[in-house]
């Protein structure tokens, strides 16, 4: 098939592609290279001995869109703004680009009668769990304009496959993603300051920063620090092959990738610590505001709807996170 893939320069959507390539999919990337850089196709068209056909452009550009996915058979969907504190300070930037691109989108899949769409969704759109683990049927409801264009647009796919149940539609919910491609040439680049715990660690123990600051120690987790479901990013790209291979049929489902187990923040800067030996001074802050105490996902519906379980443990993510860290001290740049 040929898999047109938005957002596909950046991170999660640069292991997809390796993913599909490697399973005897075309690509064809759409990326305004708004948070990413043409670098990461060039390296996984070295990683995959294959060539991806790559245009730059804007998904609220409707035109250019429904002309550049001509000929294709499937959309995976990963375009969008991802920092909670920016969508907080710029929620109309937020909305136009996340939830009008995605409106364009689409439309121009409608115009080339294209219906087969896997969707990047968020653990977000759970808001403070009710009870863990989190299952699919858990309330959906969100704190932050982030989180909100990740529920509106999931209610426009289900309101779209109301409207014309011919549509083959995967939502999926994704924990928390970390580590890197075990090359070591694709990874996690974050353009300013990293928001999210692991890159934040890998650049310290890298020594570009001086020490992670952790947000609260008296959270009521297993030794007071945040507790979330790390992902390795390869079975994430993983889950979004299976998750294109089990779209036979019209469907519109939502889907939690996670492991299924929940580490804390200091479980992490010690597996960390371990996998780069380096160590990782730390000073204990503040929580941050809108964090939640514990957030894991109950994996099983991915089990059993698209055939897919999590392979990678803490210790392989933090591996490869420093791998590609210690290869790429200052990113792709
Ligand atoms: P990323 O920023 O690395 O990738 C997003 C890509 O989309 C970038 O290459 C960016 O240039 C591109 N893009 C943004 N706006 C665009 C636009 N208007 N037109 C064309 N291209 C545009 O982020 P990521 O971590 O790879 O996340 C991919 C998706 O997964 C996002 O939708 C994100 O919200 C979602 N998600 C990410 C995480 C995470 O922790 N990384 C967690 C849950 C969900
Ligand atoms: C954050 C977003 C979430 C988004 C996810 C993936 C918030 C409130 N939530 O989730 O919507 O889907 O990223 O992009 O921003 N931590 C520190 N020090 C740091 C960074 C993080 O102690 O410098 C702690 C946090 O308090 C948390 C854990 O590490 O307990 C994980 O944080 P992070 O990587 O930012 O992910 P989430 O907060 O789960």
């Amino acid at each position: 098939m040929t898999i047109f893939v938005t957002g596909g320069a950046g991170y999660i959507g640069s292991h997809t592609c390796v993913e599909l390539l490697q399973n005897g999919h075309n690509v064809v990337v759409y990326d305004n290279l708004s948070n990413s850089s043409v670098e990461a196709l060039k390296r996984v068209e070295t990683i995959t001995g294959k060539l991806i056909t790559f245009i730059i452009g804007d998904i609220r550009d409707e035109s250019s869109l429904t002309q550049a996915m001509q000929g294709c058979d499937a959309v995976i969907h990963f375009a969008g703004l991802k920092a909670v504190g920016e969508s907080v300070a710029k929620p109309l930037e937020y909305y136009d680009n996340n939830v009008q691109g995605t409106l364009c989108l689409l439309r121009s899949m409608q115009t080339n009668s294209i219906k087969t769409l896997v969707f990047s969704s968020s653990a977000t759109v759970y808001g403070d769990p009710e009870s863990l683990p989190l299952r699919e049927d858990h309330p959906l409801r969100t704190t932050n304009p982030y989180g909100q264009t990740k529920l509106v647009i999931e209610d426009i796919l289900r309101d779209l496959y109301r409207s014309d149940n011919t549509w083959q539609i995967m939502i999926l919910r994704y924990f928390n993603p970390v580590g890197a491609h075990e090359s070591g040439l694709i990874g996690e680049d974050p353009q300013d300051i990293p928001n999210n715990l692991m890159p934040f660690i890998a650049q310290v123990a890298i020594g570009r920063r001086e020490n992670l600051n952790i947000f609260g120690e008296n959270y009521p987790t297993h030794d007071g620090t945040g507790v979330r479901d790390y992902i390795h990013v390869v079975d994430l790209a993983h889950g979004h092959l299976k998750a294109l291979e089990a779209l036979t049929s019209p469907q519109c489902t939502a889907i939690n990738l996670g492991t299924g187990i929940g580490y804390s923040v200091l479980d992490v800067v010690n597996a960390f610590s371990k996998a780069s030996q380096q160590s990782i001074p730390y000073i204990i802050a503040p929580r941050r505001e809108g964090d939640i105490a514990a957030c894991y996902a109950d994996p099983s519906k991915a089990n059993t709807a698209i055939g897919w379980s999590a392979k990678r443990n803490l210790d392989q993510m933090c591996h490869d996170a420093w791998n590609f860290q210690s290869k790429n001290p200052t990113g792709y740049k």
